[in-house]
This record gives C-alpha cells, sequence and structure tokens, in this order.
C-alpha cells in the first residue's frame, strides 16, 4: 500500500505505511501538493527519535551545498567529476606531475566558494545545533559553508579549502593570508599544498578519530546529501547504527542502504521541515 500525506505544506508517501515503525523507514518526497492531510504514521516517529536524542550528529556532504550553487562530485550532468578527472585534478601524483594546474582548480573552487553563501539547509543545522544538548556535525565539505552558517562544533573530514601547509616546513596559511601565485611558495622556498584530502590520501587522524567516536556515541544521526561512495566517511553512518543510534537520509536519491528513515527531498526544504516540527514539540525531553 502506499500512502500520501502532506505536512507543513509537503508531501511524502511511505510505502506500506501500515507497518511497524522500523519497516516503515522510507519517506519518499513526491515534489506534488496534497490537500489531504491523513495520519502520519512514521514522520512523526523521525521527530520524535530526534526531539529524545541526547546526541545528534550529522553526516554532510556536497548535496548539502548544492543549493549554494556549488557543484556536487557525482551527480550526473553537473558533478565534477562529470566534467573534470579526478586522476587529473585529485591525487598526490597529479599535483606532484602539475601543481599549478590543481592550485588553478583549487583557486577556482575558492572563488566560487567565496561567491557562494550557506543556504537553509546549512541555516536550519546551525540552529539545530542549539537545540540539542549534544550535537557534532561531520562534513566532508571543504567549503567551510557551515561555519559560516553558525555550526559550532563541525569536524572537517576532507580537510578546508581554506587551509594551505608547506610541504618542506609545514607552516601553514589560512586564506586570505596565502601567498600570492600559482602555484603559490612558501616563505622558505617549499611547495605550498592546499590541505584537502586527496585520493589515496590519508585522511587527518584527529578529525576521524573524533568523527568515529561521534559516530559510535549518537543517539540519532542525520545523513544529508552524500553519495556515501567514498571511504570512510561512508561507514560512519552503518557504525552509528551498529551502536544503536537511529539514522536518517536526507537526499533527493538514495543512498544508504537500510536507513531508519529516508527523507526524499533537497537538503534546505528537509531541514527546514524537520526543524520546523523539531521547534513546535520543544520543550525536549532527553532520552538519557
Ligand atoms: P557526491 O557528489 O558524491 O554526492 C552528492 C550527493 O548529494 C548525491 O547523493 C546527490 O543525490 C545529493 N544531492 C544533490 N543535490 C542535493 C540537494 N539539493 N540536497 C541534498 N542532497 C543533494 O558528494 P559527496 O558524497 O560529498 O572527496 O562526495 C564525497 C567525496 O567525494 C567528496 O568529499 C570529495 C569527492 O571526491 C574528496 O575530494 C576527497
Amino acid at each position: 500500500m502506499v500512502v500520501d500525506y502532506a505536512i507543513v505544506g509537503l508531501k511524502f508517501s511511505t510505502q506500506d505505511a501500515t507497518k511497524t515503525a522500523k519497516a516503515a523507514e522510507v519517506l519518499h518526497g513526491t515534489g506534488s501538493m496534497s490537500q489531504q492531510v491523513p495520519s502520519l504514521p512514521i514522520f512523526p516517529t523521525l521527530i520524535e527519535a530526534l526531539r529524545s536524542a541526547r546526541y545528534v550528529v550529522v553526516l554532510t556532504g556536497a548535496g548539502i551545498s548544492a543549493e549554494s550553487s556549488i557543484p556536487t562530485f557525482r551527480d550526473a550532468q553537473t558533478g565534477l567529476w562529470a566534467k573534470y578527472s579526478p586522476q587529473e585534478l585529485a591525487t598526490p601524483q597529479a599535483f606532484r606531475r602539475n601543481p599549478k594546474l590543481v592550485w588553478e582548480w583549487y583557486a577556482w573552487r575558492r572563488e566560487l566558494v567565496a561567491q557562494a553563501k550557506p543556504n537553509p539547509g546549512h541555516l536550519a543545522l546551525a540552529e539545530l545545533e542549539q537545540l540539542v544538548p549534544l550535537f557534532t556535525l561531520i562534513t566532508q565539505n571543504v567549503d567551510g559553508l557551515h561555519q559560516r552558517a553558525g555550526s559550532r562544533n563541525v569536524i572537517e573530514l576532507h580537510g578546508s579549502l581554506r587551509e594551505t601547509y608547506c610541504l618542506s616546513c609545514a607552516r601553514e596559511y589560512i586564506a586570505p593570508d596565502v601567498p600570492e601565485g600559482l602555484p603559490p611558495a612558501c616563505g622558505c622556498g617549499g611547495v605550498l599544498k592546499p590541505n584537502t584530502v586527496l585520493f589515496g590520501e590519508q585522511l587527518p587522524a584527529a578529525a576521524l578519530n573524533q568523527a568515529m567516536a561521534a559516530s559510535v556515541s549518537c543517539s540519532a544521526m542525520l545523513v544529508i546529501g552524500t553519495s556515501a561512495a567514498v571511504q570512510p566517511a561512508a561507514s560512519l553512518p552503518y557504525l552509528a547504527q551498529q551502536h544503536g543510534a537511529r539514522t536518517v537520509e536526507i537526499n533527493p536519491e538514495k543512498s544508504l542502504q537500510g536507513a531508519d528513515f529516508f527523507l526524499q527531498e533537497k537538503a534546505g526544504t528537509g531541514l527546514e521541515t524537520i526543524l520546523a516540527e523539531v521547534k513546535k514539540i520543544l520543550p525536549r525531553t532527553p532520552a538519557i
């Protein structure tokens, strides 16, 4: 059975809403509006799971910044990897072979990010952080838009476009205080590298450890705008689930297998909706 229902102006449907909460996991946004508001067997369960969560962790990917006009990597027509080759731009070998080309690519992305503004999805997460007792945002994004939106407890798993370091003396430069030139050179004459993770490189150990610790400790994890195609970030939702967290995916296309809830929506719409519903049922009573 397919049940459609509307909530705060959005319409969702679920396959077989008569099943138990665990089985009735899938919320599909249909994009159309309904005048009818039948019973809401699942959405309240999702909101309740968040409201009663003592520790909420969020994992974001490029999709959350799509509504800030920053292209994702793997979307079929618009993704960066549909137009550019990661082998030429995003590997340590590429950087050694042609640092100027890689720096031009980063300069272009930096400019894109400088022009961008946090969108409703980023802003909703910053507000959610204020409403729950414990909150950690793990992002694969290097654009800094979560911090610009006001999020505080942010783990940058793949580094940051703002940061640059010297491969010779390890001196760090934070944008805009990066030496001129493409590629820019360190004061010591060494080669500067953007502090973002390239394919084949290790993730920053401290960030990964913090992300894993957060994942095993949280009671709910929101997974937003990631294809879950890149490890180890892709494993974090499963780690959380294995340790008892409820998992919620928000994405126009399903990426996670077996999430407790799937909200088939863009990040901005999905998060604003969730935030509005969570705020309606405050004050909260955390389940300890
Ligand atoms: P991807 O480009 O792989 O996936 C983007 C996801 O966002 C897809 O699942 C889309 O369906 C979804 N999406 C698109 N628009 C959206 C919207 N408005 N709201 C919500 N979701 C939307 O990006 P990531 O999963 O972040 O790594 O990619 C992971 C890593 O691969 C990146 O950090 C980067 C890349 O290569 C490195 O550079 C090391």
